[in-house]
């Protein structure tokens, strides 16, 4: 595995490897990696001749300094996490993906206006403004997201979309802990106390998932707000069960085709996000 630092190699590297096997599978992270992302970098590895993964903090899709400063950083475990997998390990420097603050605006409508977009407003253009200049500098055939940031992964196929980009993207279902929470990189900033009952989030989405029979989608809604105001180490952003491919709040089942179950709650000053498939 080769670790590239600038924009500048990582084209030349890529060129040079192209030459001899064509297929590329990408794979951007901001690091402090952990199975998740690991099974994101498994599964490009089995359908691509060249795998390249990036990690990089991207200050500019953190609407809190202080979110960013705490961000978890651990490049030398990364390292040794990817160095099997991979033949490119893009780590830029902030100054090298960004010489000039970014000017670039994206808009997605309603994919960025709900959800995560009104709690973390510029969170989405921040996002964009990243994976465009990575998928302009590694031009992969198909990159690699994760369903446990759903509205991100709507996000990124409507960018594609819009760009006529030549990009399959491809989602990969949420890794867990055996007690069933999310991985998260932001996990690790949990006290020994908040992680024994961060899995309340994925149980009480199972149990929403199995009430289906008896209740229409705005009353699992309010039923999960109720689980999550009645429970003293969690404060609730949002729980909403919307359509998974435009992402409107459904009420009814005949609303949508497919129905997600979408959470962000906040343990421990951690703010944590999960989904379920309802429908
Ligand atoms: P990051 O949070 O590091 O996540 C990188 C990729 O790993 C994302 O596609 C995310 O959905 C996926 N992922 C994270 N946890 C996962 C889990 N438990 N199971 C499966 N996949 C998981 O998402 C970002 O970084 C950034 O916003 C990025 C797209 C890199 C742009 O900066």
């Amino acid at each position: 595995m080769k670790i590239i630092h600038t924009c500048h190699s990582l084209i030349e590297e890529i060129n040079k490897l192209r030459e001899q096997s064509p297929q590329t599978g990408f794979v951007p992270t901001m690091g402090a990696l952990h199975n998740g992302h690991l099974q994101l970098i498994k599964t490009a590895r089995e359908e691509n001749d060249i795998v390249v993964c990036s990690i990089f903090v991207n200050p500019v899709q953190f609407n809190s300094a202080l979110d960013l400063e705490h961000y978890p950083r651990n490049p030398e475990n990364d390292i040794a996490l990817v160095k099997n997998y991979c033949d490119i390990l893009f780590m830029p420097s902030v100054a090298e993906m960004y010489p000039r603050p970014p000017q670039e605006e994206y808009h997605f409508g309603l994919l960025e206006a709900t959800m995560e977009g009104q709690y973390r407003p510029g969170h989405f253009n921040g996002v964009a403004i990243v994976v465009k200049r990575l998928f302009d500098l590694v031009q992969p055939d198909i990159a690699y997201f994760g369903r446990k940031d759903f509205q991100q992964l709507a996000i990124i196929k409507q960018l594609v979309h819009d760009y006529n980009m030549k990009i399959t993207i491809r989602s990969i279902d949420t890794v867990r802990e055996d007690d069933g929470l999310a991985m998260s990189s932001r996990n690790r900033l949990l006290s020994p106390q908040a992680r024994s009952v961060a899995s309340f989030i994925w149980q009480t989405l199972c149990k929403a998932q199995l009430l289906k029979k008896e209740k229409n989608p705005r009353e699992i809604s309010h039923w999960i707000q109720e689980q999550f105001n009645g429970h003293k180490s969690f404060s609730l952003e949002y729980a909403q069960l919307v359509n998974a491919e435009t992402l409107e709040e459904v009420n009814e089942y005949n609303q949508a085709e497919n129905i997600v179950a979408c959470v962000a709650v906040w343990l421990d000053k951690v703010r944590l996000i999960d989904n379920i498939m309802i429908k």
